[in-house]
This record gives structure tokens, sequence and C-alpha cells, in this order.
């Protein structure tokens, strides 16, 4: 399984196994409210080797950066123990998800899969033909972060997409100074006065940094590669 050569791999597998998957059928399902070209194209453009992301659900998204890219590792975090069966059937009707359901041929044979089989091994199904290069910690960022880091892992990128709080901004940057910080969710929460612009936006004048936006997507330019 171990093939991307860092030296904290192996203790990281140990804490954090990839379990089997055989018999489990895989799906595409990526939650992708769009601009995701602004992640696509700077992981070509610096080469990013080592990503993580906050937030794989059933790891769509984390598809979409291999697919970028066939030097990339990701590791995933995630606690993976939301009922996504239920979250799934709220989507099932929704127009709004119809592009998230694009590569699904029938809408309730996946959801009774994922119903079966629960979020973990259904989304480690998924990205089963990338174990070599996907490592599943689950668990919940920021404090796993700190683990991570404890590891002398030094991701190039880190990927937001979990719980709008973006409370793990100001933790990446103090633990990963050098990684380029991105997400999703830019166009998320009208009522709630656009909670990841706000937080964003704060963060980038707190450090003197610029941000780029388009659609859900945002990301942060780093100066050490831009
Ligand atoms: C919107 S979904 C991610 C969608 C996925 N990135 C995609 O594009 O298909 C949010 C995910 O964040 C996870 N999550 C919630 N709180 C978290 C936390 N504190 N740390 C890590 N993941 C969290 C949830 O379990 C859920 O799977």
């Amino acid at each position: 399984m171990k093939a991307t050569n860092y030296p904290w791999e192996s203790a990281l597998r140990a804490k954090f196994p990839t379990p089997a998957t055989e018999g489990i059928h895989e799906f595409y399902f990526s939650l992708d409210g769009g601009g995701r070209e602004l992640i696509i194209d700077a992981i070509r453009s610096h080469d990013v080797r080592l990503m993580i992301e906050v937030g794989s659900f059933l790891c769509g998204s984390t598809l979409q950066w291999f697919e970028a890219s066939s030097t990339l590792a990701i590791i995933g975090i995630d606690p993976w123990s939301a009922n996504f069966a239920s979250i799934l059937d709220r989507y099932r009707d929704n127009p709004v998800f119809d592009p998230c359901f694009a590569k699904i041929e029938h809408r309730g044979e996946f959801i009774d899969s994922v119903r079966q089989h629960g979020p973990f091994l259904s989304a480690m199904a998924n990205v089963r033909k990338h174990a070599d290069r996907f490592i599943p910690v689950r668990a919940s960022s920021p404090e796993v972060l700190e683990e991570l880091a404890a590891l002398s892992v030094m991701p190039d990128m880190i990927y937001f997409d979990s719980n709008k709080l973006l409370d793990d901004l100001s933790v990446a940057r103090r633990l990963f100074p050098d990684a380029t910080l991105c997400g999703d969710d830019w166009t998320w929460g009208a009522e709630q006065g656009f909670p990841v612009q706000v937080a964003v936006k704060d963060f980038c004048s707190r450090f003197g940094l610029n941000y780029r936006a388009h659609r859900a997507t945002w990301i942060i330019d780093n100066p050490k590669t831009s």
C-alpha cells in the first residue's frame, strides 16, 4: 500500500488503516459547487505533491484532485460518522444537486449502497484504485492537524470543505506555513452572511494575503509559490 515514500507514511497508515472494500460498488459523487478549476490549475502549476483535504465525504472531490495529477498524494480528513445516506436522501430530488448526481445511473441503488456499507467503507471504495496515494485520517480538524504536524507532515496544499466555520484556517497557517490554503463553500450561507467569505477575507487582511474566488471555490495566493 505504501507508495509515496514519506518517512511518516507508515506511522500514519498504522494509526489510520485503509479498510478492505472488496465487493462494494464504487460511485462518483462530488459535492462540486463549481470553480474547482482554480484548485486543479494550482495543483498542476505549483506541482502539488501532497494535499490535505478536510472534509472528504464520499471522496468525489478527492477523485477530481487525483485526476488532475498522477503524482499527487492526499491525506483525507473526515470523521466519516454522519448519516450520509439520509443526507443523500435529502439531495436526491432537489434539482440543485442534479449536477452532483450526473455520473450516478441509479440514485436509489447508490443511496442504498451507502446505507448498507456506511460512510467510511462507501468513501473508501470510491478511491480504491488510488489507495496507494490516499491516506484516510478518520478524525476531526482542527484537532488532528496538530497530530499530523507532530509527525512532520508538510502539505503543499490544504483544501477545506467541512463545517463552514473555517476555525482551522489559522491553525493550518501556524502548523503548515508553506501550504497553499483553499476550499469550498464561498457562496454558502446567504442568510448567515456568507461565513466562509467573512472568514477568508478576515484571515487575508490579518496576514496581508490575496485571495481569488470563483463560484463556490476560493484560494489564497501563496507568496512562496506565486
Ligand atoms: C460538504 S462535505 C465534503 C464534500 C466533498 N469534499 C465533495 O466535494 O464531495 C463535508 C464533509 O466534512 C466532514 N466534516 C464535518 N466536520 C468535520 C471536521 N471537523 N473535520 C473534518 N471533516 C469534517 C463531514 O463528515 C462531511 O463528509
